[in-house]
């Protein structure tokens, strides 16, 4: 659709960014904090970028104070935290440790009093170790009643005064990582495990939302998806196909569970088949038909282009065959070797003839976002809150003690734009948060690759004085939630 005109963003529009208590706090066993399966798995040789972790990170547990007055400078609406389980509850389902739990306090009442709404997630990827060593992790069922118990004592402790909330970020990301690719903890590789781990989060997530909608009637919840829109090579129908089937292996394998309570009868057929599809017992179909989440977070960073799978095709054996010397965390495609692999007979993943990468070979594409708002909101009917998206790159800190990140600037303008063009359309948006707000560790990237408005003077080699430098973007993403969005189009 063509505007001449788009609307203008509401006067509540949510500017934010956002952040993951991992990858910024730091002070990784300070105030009686116990260790998650990321203060772990960091240390094992070979895992992260030259044995980068989160122990220091940019150390916000301890500078919360300078970030949030750097928020008040830029006039961010919104930031979005997450709550390191192992902070608030050492053993996972043990006692609470007060000081853990003070520290989240005290960033929230910060934040109110600097006139930034604090946006919460409950689980970013940081689980308990004490609960992977009890219980084997999210496969096991122990774990619903102990993320519940958790869940209710930040309830308890904060819903008054925090409004939005997000259960889990990026299950199909961290599931994928942790239990296909051994790049994530815990470090399997085993797709029926991985399906088993994705149905007790599944379960944890709706489990969570029933309680909240109890414990805090006045809030939101909802769950933030890693979504991508699924292309087609061509017009070729079996490319078509192929789309339909990624598209649903993809995306509607999670987001169907959380807006439905049911998962997609195709792939759930497929998994059956290869013996893999999670056992779904009455009660747990009760429990996931009866939660509903009340905005959906979507995180975006780029889709993904796919043609018929390789068993039938003969006729496009030509085109460019996407190179995965990273993993793709949006399109599955699996490794050779992993014969079992449901997406083999579905679809294959190429690359895109018309986009650009980033310097880390993501795919850049602006329209694909409004793409991706558009399905959500039709196939849903939910209000989105986007809840990250951003451009990792490399930032020089100039001899003048500036840093020109322009790239951040054109692409988060870029992107911003397909937001407004998706509203203009008609999709209800809550805000939309940027990843991330300061620079902050990158899982497996370390300090190379950089998102943040504002930079934090460490490397992987050295902390330095971690001081925070407001880069470029910084004033034109504070020149842009002044105008609320006017400055878009110049
Ligand atoms: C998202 C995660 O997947 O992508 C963030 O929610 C993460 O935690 C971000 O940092 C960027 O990923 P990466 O690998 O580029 O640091």
């Amino acid at each position: 659709m063509f505007y001449d005109k788009l609307d203008e963003f509401p006067k509540d529009f949510l500017w934010g960014a956002a952040s993951a208590a991992y990858q910024v706090e730091g002070a990784f066993d300070t105030d009686g904090k116990g260790p998650s399966i990321w203060d772990s798995f960091s240390k094992i040789p070979g895992k992260t970028f030259i044995g980068t972790n989160g122990d220091v990170a940019v150390d916000h547990y301890h500078r919360y104070k300078e970030d949030v007055a750097l928020m008040a400078e830029m006039g961010l609406k919104a930031y979005r935290f997450s709550v390191a389980w192992s902070r608030v509850v050492p053993d996972g389902e043990g006692p609470v440790n007060p000081a853990g739990l003070q520290f989240y306090i005290d960033l929230v009442d910060e934040l109110i009093q600097h006139g930034v709404e604090p946006v919460l997630t409950l689980y970013h990827w940081d689980l308990p170790q004490a609960l992977q060593d009890k219980y084997g992790g999210w496969e096991s069922r122990e774990l619903i009643p102990a993320f519940k118990e958790y869940c209710r004592i930040l309830f308890e402790a904060l819903g008054d005064k925090v409004k939005y909330w997000v259960t889990f970020n990026e299950q199909n990301v961290f599931t994928a990582m942790g239990y296909r690719w051994e790049s994530h903890p815990p470090n399997v590789s085993d797709l029926k495990r991985m399906y088993q781990a994705n149905h007790v989060i599944n379960l944890a997530n709706a489990a969570a939302i029933q309680l909240f909608h109890d414990l805090v009637p006045q809030g939101k919840i909802g769950p933030s998806f890693g979504y991508g829109p699924t292309y087609a090579l061509n017009a070729r129908p079996e490319n078509i196909l192929a789309a339909v089937n990624s598209h649903e292996a993809n995306n509607r394998w999670w987001m169907d569970v959380y807006c439905k309570g049911t998962y997609p009868k195709f792939m759930y057929k497929q998994l059956s088949r290869l013996g893999i599809a999670p056992e779904v017992t009455a009660a747990d179909h009760d429990l996931l038909t009866s939660a509903k989440p009340d905005f959906l977070g979507i995180n975006y960073y780029h889709g993904g282009t796919v043609r018929e799978n390789r068993i039938e095709n003969t006729s496009e054996t030509d085109v460019v065959k996407k190179e995965f010397s990273a993993i793709d965390p949006y399109l599955m495609q699996p490794k050779e070797e992993q014969a079992q692999s449901p997406e083999v007979p579905m679809f294959e993943a190429v690359s895109n003839p018309h986009l650009k990468t980033t310097d880390w070979g993501w795919e850049i594409d602006p329209v694909g976002f409004r793409v991706a708002l558009r399905e959500v909101y039709a196939e849903y009917d939910l209000p989105i809150f986007v809840t990250e998206n951003g451009l990792g790159a490399i930032d020089v800190l100039e001899e003048d003690g500036s840093i020109q990140d322009d790239g951040r600037i054109e692409y988060l303008k870029a992107h911003i734009l397909e937001v407004q063009k998706a509203m203009t359309d008609g999709v209800e948006m809550i805000g939309y948060c940027a990843w991330s707000f300061t620079d902050l560790l990158s899982w497996l990237n370390g300090y190379k690759k950089r998102y943040g408005f504002v930079y934090v003077n460490r490397d992987e080699a050295s902390e330095k004085d971690l001081a925070r430098i407001p880069k470029k973007s910084f004033y034109w993403y504070q020149d842009l939630i002044a105008t609320n969005g006017a400055n878009l189009n110049q």
